[in-house]
């Protein structure tokens, strides 16, 4: 032959080779896992939404906990369901609200595990929107949010919450957030801000799973428009400006532009979140027969870490590690 062959598939030929030339590698120590605590003990109530997750009592959620970490994952991330809701979402920053104490075991009993908060009023307020109400019916009040913000983020930060992650898309919530945590002795705690935060239709199931539907209206005014990629730009940089130490892109796998963008813009590490939505459609085509769900699993994951995330929030997560 006068020139060398062309053959792309020389790399492909046995697995050996494949695994040699991979670009990205997936592996348990990439997931963040997502737990749901409620009030009791010995409480393990299933989500019907969202098949194979449940909502924990806090003795649960300890031992979850500690199972997620002996199969490798490094991270789990928080939602409360309080015991009792008001419009001000007050056991979102009482020092005995249910998520502070779960922290407070968590850190006592796994002590490497790294405790994340989402720190958001939604599950906690009996309207369901992600802070204080103008009104009876009107739009969120972000200054009024943004004061409730810094005391809940205060209270996660003294429970011994490492991460702490705004997750309402309420303006200037990672400044007043950092405030917060430097005025009460926490410098050392980690911001990751939801920057990129859609109004997506993929957040249906974990309404159900963190009971924190809005009872009116929707998150349009807060959350981002579906459609626009260049003000995720502009979100991503003032929360860096604003002092966050990580950011997210949430949903995932609709958004992989957005994460690649992100990533190649900014040096801050990128985490992204394979939300509810997305986790429910895997299992319910499962369910079906209609695909294998642990390989598509994968490999929507792998598509995520591809496209630039160093970590994945997924509710995949534990399921997956356990069977590495
Ligand atoms: C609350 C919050 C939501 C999710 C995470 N934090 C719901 C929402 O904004 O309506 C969604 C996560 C998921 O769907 O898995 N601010």
């Amino acid at each position: 032959m006068a020139f060398p062959s062309i053959r792309a598939r020389r790399l492909r030929k046995n697995p050996a080779l494949r695994k040699w030339v991979r670009e990205n590698e997936l592996s348990p120590a990439d997931f963040v896992l997502p737990l749901f605590v409620r009030p009791g003990k010995n409480v393990r109530r299933a989500i019907s939404s969202m098949p194979g997750q449940y909502q924990f009592s806090i003795d649960l959620i300890v031992k979850e906990s500690k199972e997620a970490y002996r199969f490798g994952i490094p991270a789990v991330i928080l939602f409360g369901i309080p015991s009792r809701k008001d419009d001000r979402g007050s056991e979102a920053y009482d020092r005995d609200g249910i998520v502070q104490r779960t922290i407070r075991e968590i850190k006592s009993k796994v002590p490497e595990m790294i405790v994340i908060a989402d720190c958001c009023f939604c599950e906690y307020t009996s309207h369901g929107h992600c802070g204080i109400i103008k009104g009876n019916k009107g739009d969120l009040d972000n200054d009024a949010t943004l004061e409730v913000l810094a005391k809940a983020a205060a209270a996660q930060a003294e429970a011994g919450a490492d991460v702490i992650a705004p997750s309402g898309m309420v303006d200037g919530m990672v400044k007043t957030i950092r405030a917060a945590l430097d005025q009460h002795g926490f410098s050392d705690r980690i911001i990751l801000s939801y920057a990129a935060k859609y109004a997506s239709s993929f957040y249906a199931p974990f309404r159900e799973a963190a009971q924190g539907a809005p009872q009116f209206g929707d998150r349009k005014t807060y959350q981002m428009d579906v459609a626009n990629a260049r003000e995720a730009m502009k979100e991503v940089a003032l929360d860096i400006k604003e002092g966050a130490d990580v950011v997210m892109v949430k949903p995932a796998l609709s958004y992989l532009d957005i994460i690649a963008k992100v990533k190649e813009r900014f040096e801050v590490p990128v985490a992204a979140y394979n939300v509810s939505g997305e986790y429910s459609m895997v299992k319910a085509a499962g369910r079906n027969g209609w695909i294998d769900e642990k390989k598509v699993a994968l490999e929507i994951l792998t598509s995520i870490k591809r496209a630039g995330a160093d970590f994945i929030l997924t509710y995949h997560a534990k399921e997956l590690a356990k069977q590495w």
